[in-house]
C-alpha cells in the first residue's frame, strides 16, 4: 500500500504531515515527487509551479508563474505548503528530498521517489542525496515517466531499485524495460492480466496508480499486482482485506 504524495486525501500532498499520516494509516510506502530549485536542490513538489499548493502568489506576487525551477531553496523555505489544505496544516514547509528520506527512516516506510521533468542535472543530484542520506538498500525506489533518467540512475547507483511509470503500456514495452528495471507502475484503468503476466514472467514488479475507489481493488488484486498507489491507504487496505 503506497501512499500517493503521502496520505494526500487527509493531509497536504508531498509534506511531512502527509508522510507521517501515511505511517499512521498503516501504509507500507510513500510516493513523492521531486523537482529541482533554481540553486540545484531537489525538493518535493508535484506541479511545475508553486501556485496550487503554496501561498507563493501572496508571498511573492512579482514572481509569477512561480515555477519550481525559478525559485531558490531559501525562497521555497518561506512558502506555506499546508494552509491550502486546511488551517490545521498551516506552517507546513516544502521538504527537500534529503529531509524526506531522513523523516522516513525511523518510520520504516519505503520511499517511492518520482523524478518529475528530469534534465541532465537531475540524476547526479539524486545520487548525491541518496548517498548523503546513507540510503538503506531496499528502502528506496526511484521511478519516472522518463525511462532514460531512471536507466541512467540504475547505471550510476545499481543498488537502488528503479521503476518506469506508464499511463498505458504494451507487453513488448514491458519486456524491453524488464532488461534493466525492477518495476513498472501503470495507470490502474489500463492494467490487464497480460501486462501483469508479462511483468511477472520477466521478474518485474507491477504497481497500479492511483487507486482511490474501493470498488477497483478486487479486480486489481485478482490481476496479481504487487502494489497499489493511493491517496487513501487505510481505506484501500480495508477494501483489500475484504477481497
Ligand atoms: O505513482 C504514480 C503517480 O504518482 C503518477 O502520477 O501525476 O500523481 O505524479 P502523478
Ligand atoms: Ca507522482
Amino acid at each position: 500500500m503506497i501512499a500517493h504524495r503521502g496520505a494526500s486525501a487527509a493531509a497536504p500532498e508531498n509534506t511531512v504531515a502527509a508522510f507521517l499520516e501515511a505511517a499512521r494509516q498503516g501504509a507500507d510506502a510513500v510516493e513523492l515527487d521531486v523537482r529541482r530549485t533554481r540553486d540545484g536542490v531537489l525538493v518535493v513538489a508535484h506541479d511545475a509551479t508553486w501556485a496550487r499548493t503554496t501561498d507563493a502568489a501572496e508571498l511573492l506576487p512579482d514572481r509569477a508563474p512561480w515555477r519550481v525551477e525559478d525559485l531558490t531553496l531559501a525562497e521555497v523555505r518561506r512558502l506555506d505548503a499546508g494552509s491550502w489544505a486546511g488551517p490545521e496544516f498551516a506552517g507546513q514547509r516544502v521538504p527537500t528530498l534529503a529531509e524526506t528520506l531522513e523523516v522516513l527512516r525511523p518510520t520504516g516506510l519505503h520511499a517511492l521517489v518520482e523524478l518529475k521533468a528530469p534534465d541532465r542535472h537531475t540524476v547526479p543530484l539524486v545520487v548525491r542525496d541518496l548517498v548523503a542520506t546513507r540510503l538503506v538498500p531496499g528502502r528506496v525506489t526511484v521511478q519516472s515517466f522518463d525511462a532514460g533518467a531512471v536507466r541512467l540512475l540504475r547505471q550510476e547507483l545499481p543498488s537502488v531499485r528503479v521503476g518506469v511509470l506508464f499511463r498505458r503500456v504494451s507487453r513488448s514495452r514491458v519486456r524491453e524495460v524488464a532488461g534493466w528495471a525492477d518495476l513498472v507502475n501503470v495507470h490502474h484503468a489500463w492494467l490487464h492480466r497480460g501486462l501483469v503476466e508479462e511483468a511477472d514472467a520477466h521478474g518485474l514488479a507491477c504497481y497500479a496508480w492511483t487507486v482511490n475507489q474501493p470498488g477497483a481493488v478486487r479486480r486489481l488484486l485478482g490481476l496479481g499486482v504487487d502494489g497499489l498507489v493511493t491517496d487513501r491507504p487505510a481505506e484501500i487496505r480495508r477494501a483489500a482485506a475484504r477481497v
